[in-house]
């Protein structure tokens, strides 16, 4: 009696609510219709300046940053990060109730800062307070084709999102910016030309898979840690996709079905770079990367390979 649910147990509770949850636009992004209903209220969302912004478009690599940024804030201490799954020690923002997922400002609000925060929302939605109070903000950017491969998975087996649709017509929906959050093309723009104004760290995924020991030491700069040489390669190893996979506090096992169906596919499924080649056909690859051209045309992002 008066015990809090935990977030598992919350989830549980609701699952008998839990649908495929329609598509709204709100200031022309196509948000899932229980988040778009309550952007108001994240819109007024206040953070401390001492708060750090995880940013990202869904499945560039959110959760392995939390994870970094969370065990970099704790000098490496692996227990002190494994008493909560990762939605309950790093928030996503824009979350709302009602349930089935327990609500990201709900957390925040439960939480003293400094927090770390996730949000998916491109940049011009993001709540002001972030860039009035200079909030550290960490982007990561994954390549489009991986991206939309990791993502047409993750629209499978997560039970709230828009079914997905056969594979060809996903491609069309990720290139014309119909999936939840929007255009990938407009998100990564979008951080890119807001970098330097607003202090933002841009990351990619392929560097980090690259070199995690580098991104990692890059990640601690900038948040004005200095932590031992030793700890660094304790965080290195316990973030790697492996130990992730099997940690049940950043698995995702913390979102049980039918919200999360594991057995469809893997929250952490591959970690790789590359698999998009095992999905797309030459001639898929060949009308995406055109297109791709197109679409990136005028701003220019370091990606290591955008094709
Ligand atoms: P795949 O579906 O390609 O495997 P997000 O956290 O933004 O939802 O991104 C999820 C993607 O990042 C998934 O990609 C997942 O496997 C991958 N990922 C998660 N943790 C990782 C890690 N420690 N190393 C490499 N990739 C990781």
């Amino acid at each position: 009696e008066g015990k809090e649910l935990s977030y598992t147990e919350n989830i549980e509770k609701a699952s008998a609510s839990i649908t495929r949850f329609p598509l709204i636009r709100v200031r022309g992004v196509p948000l899932m219709s229980y988040i778009a209903n309550n952007f108001d209220s994240v819109w007024d969302f206040r953070p401390d300046p001492s708060d750090i912004l995880i940013a990202t478009y869904p499945k560039a690599g959110t959760t392995w940053t939390q994870e970094i940024v969370d065990l970099l804030r704790h000098n490496g201490d692996a227990e002190a990060c494994k008493q909560a799954p990762t939605p309950v020690r790093s928030p996503f923002l824009e979350i709302s109730s009602p349930p089935p997922i327990p609500s990201g400002l709900d957390l925040l609000n439960k939480t003293d800062p400094p927090r770390i925060i996730k949000t998916h929302l491109p940049f011009q939605m993001v709540p002001r307070g972030f860039w009035e109070n200079k909030c550290k903000t960490i982007y990561v950017a994954r390549n489009p084709k991986d991206n939309l491969v990791s993502y047409y998975y993750f629209d499978q087996m997560n039970m709230t999102q828009p079914e997905p649709g056969p594979w060809e017509g996903y491609i069309h929906k990720f290139m014309r910016g119909e999936l939840s959050w929007g255009s990938w093309y407009d998100h990564v723009k979008g951080y890119w030309l807001e970098r330097e104004k607003n202090n933002i760290l841009y990351l990619f995924y392929e560097d980090m898979k690259e070199n995690p020991r580098r991104e990692v030491e890059r990640i601690m700069r900038y948040l004005d840690l200095d932590l031992s040489d030793e700890v660094l390669s304790r965080i290195v190893e316990l973030t790697s996709f492996k130990n992730m996979k099997e940690n049940p506090m950043t698995n995702y096992s913390c979102v049980p079905a039918p919200v999360f169906d594991l057995s469809v596919s893997a929250f952490m499924r591959k970690g790789e770079v590359g698999d998009w080649t095992n999905h797309f056909t030459p001639e898929q690859t060949k009308m995406f990367d055109e297109d791709c051209e197109k679409q990136m045309r005028d701003v220019n992002i370091p990606f290591r390979s955008l094709i």
